[in-house]
């Protein structure tokens, strides 16, 4: 009962700025246009065939609500027969319902399962309808920081003082202009679903770019905006994810079976762990994480050869580059930029950086192993490392 599980392809809708380009359309619309343009891209894949549609999104209600995996796979006209069900773990959403539908092909009870995640942060304000347990606060389980996400990225800077806030700029900064470059070369809009919008001004429009970026950023410009989680903080909305809407899914299969239909294979599933810090620092998740995901596949750091760590905060992934003595600049990481510039519609967000590390994987075949890595709310990370099916380096299997 044991299968090698492989990344088939990803897709995703272009992000917009939350309650802006997607202002007039469902988050179930979003997620249903992105699946069927999944679909659409992988004839091979007969949609009889699919074992199971999980779906992720950090708010479960409204259009997001109705067991969005059962009700997004019936309206992307996936046959009755195929079942659906949704997972929350927050950010890391979509990251989780890929490996647990990767365990269940990795046991041989799925040959074919759909993964995605949706966020419409425009419709599903951050923490809107949120009851949080009295207890939290009353019996100092957490400090109240541990509930703003972006609170925990100003302790993270309190935590590593070194992580200065110029250095949180550049870093946001070169997210920017890794975009812009990836845009200019054609790599993003390549995996773009467009998506109808409508708004009440303009009628109807198709999106087929992301709406976040914000080519030509400077460091003048972000030293001069405000803090908004703290007075003289460090972290600005220049610095940080911003709020948005967008979806994201994926195809995952045994490699029998991927092998057996002529499939598309992207990427190897090698490893994943999920692991928990204090949640005031949330953002330092992906550092246990990385080092159980590591043990786990019997690696270490200096194997992995590109990382496509979840922007949430600048200053987050800095504390993780630097636990691993990886440089802020270090080519290996984002090499097309991150969610400072493109976005992280929360649950959606896990499966753009597979995406992204599956065209990289092809882009560098010299390259053995990337991992994908973010961080999630009240203190976690997640980490899955892949292998590159076009590695063609000393031990390549092919
Ligand atoms: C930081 C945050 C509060 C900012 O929200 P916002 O104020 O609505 O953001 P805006 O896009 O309006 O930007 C604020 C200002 O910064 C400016 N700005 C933003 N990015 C900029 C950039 N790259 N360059 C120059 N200026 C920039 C905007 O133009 C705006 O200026 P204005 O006030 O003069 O209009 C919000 O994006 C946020 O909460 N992010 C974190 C999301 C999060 O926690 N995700 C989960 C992670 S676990």
């Amino acid at each position: 009962m044991s299968e090698r599980v492989v990344l088939v392809d990803a897709v995703r809708s272009p992000f917009g700025k939350a309650g802006s380009l997607y202002s007039g359309t469902r988050a179930d619309d979003i997620m249903v246009r992105t699946l069927r343009g999944l679909l659409e891209r992988n004839p091979k894949v007969l949609p009889n065939q699919i074992d199971d549609v999980a779906i992720a999104a950090a708010t479960q209600t409204g259009d997001q609500g109705m067991n969005i995996g059962r009700s997004v796979s019936l309206l992307a006209g996936i046959p009755d027969s195929v079942p659906g069900y949704s997972i929350d773990r927050w950010c890391a959403g979509a990251l989780t319902a890929v490996t647990t539908v990767s365990g269940a092909i990795a046991m041989g009870q799925y040959d074919i399962a759909i993964a995605g995640g949706v966020e419409h942060m425009g419709n599903h304000p951050m923490g809107d309808g949120m009851d949080p347990n009295p207890r939290y606060l009353a019996e100092k389980l957490v400090d109240t920081d541990a509930l703003q996400m972006g609170a925990t990225a100003e302790r993270l800077h309190d935590k590593f003082p070194h992580l200065t806030k110029e250095r949180a700029d550049r870093y946001a900064v070169a997210s920017q202009n890794k975009t812009a470059a990836a845009y200019a070369a054609g790599k993003i809009q390549r995996d773009l679903i467009p998506v109808a919008v409508r708004s009440e001004e303009l009628g109807w429009g198709i999106a087929t770019v992301d709406e976040p970026p914000r080519p030509g950023t400077t460091l003048e410009a972000l030293a001069a905006l405000k803090t908004p989680f703290r007075a003289a903080g460090r972290v600005t909305a220049g610095n940080a994810a911003g709020l948005n809407d967008g979806a994201t899914a994926a195809i995952l299969a045994s490699e029998s079976k991927a092998l057996e239909l002529g499939l598309t294979i992207k990427a190897n599933l090698v490893s994943f762990a999920f692991a928990g810090v204090a949640p005031e620092i949330m953002g330092y998740g992906p550092v246990p994480s990385t080092i159980k995901a590591l043990a786990k596949a019997g690696l270490k750091i200096e194997d992995i050869g590109l990382f496509e760590v979840n922007e949430a905060f600048a200053i987050q992934v800095l504390s993780f580059l630097d636990h691993f003595g990886i440089s802020d600049d270090d080519p290996r990481v984002n090499p097309v930029g991150g969610a400072i510039a493109v976005g992280h519609p929360l649950a959606s967000s896990g499966i753009r950086l597979m995406l992204n590390l599956a065209r990289s994987f092809e882009e560098h075949p010299e390259v053995r192993y990337g991992l994908t890595t973010m961080c999630i709310g009240l203190g976690m990370g997640g980490t899955v490392i892949w292998e590159n099916p076009h590695f063609t380096g000393k031990g390549a299997s092919k």
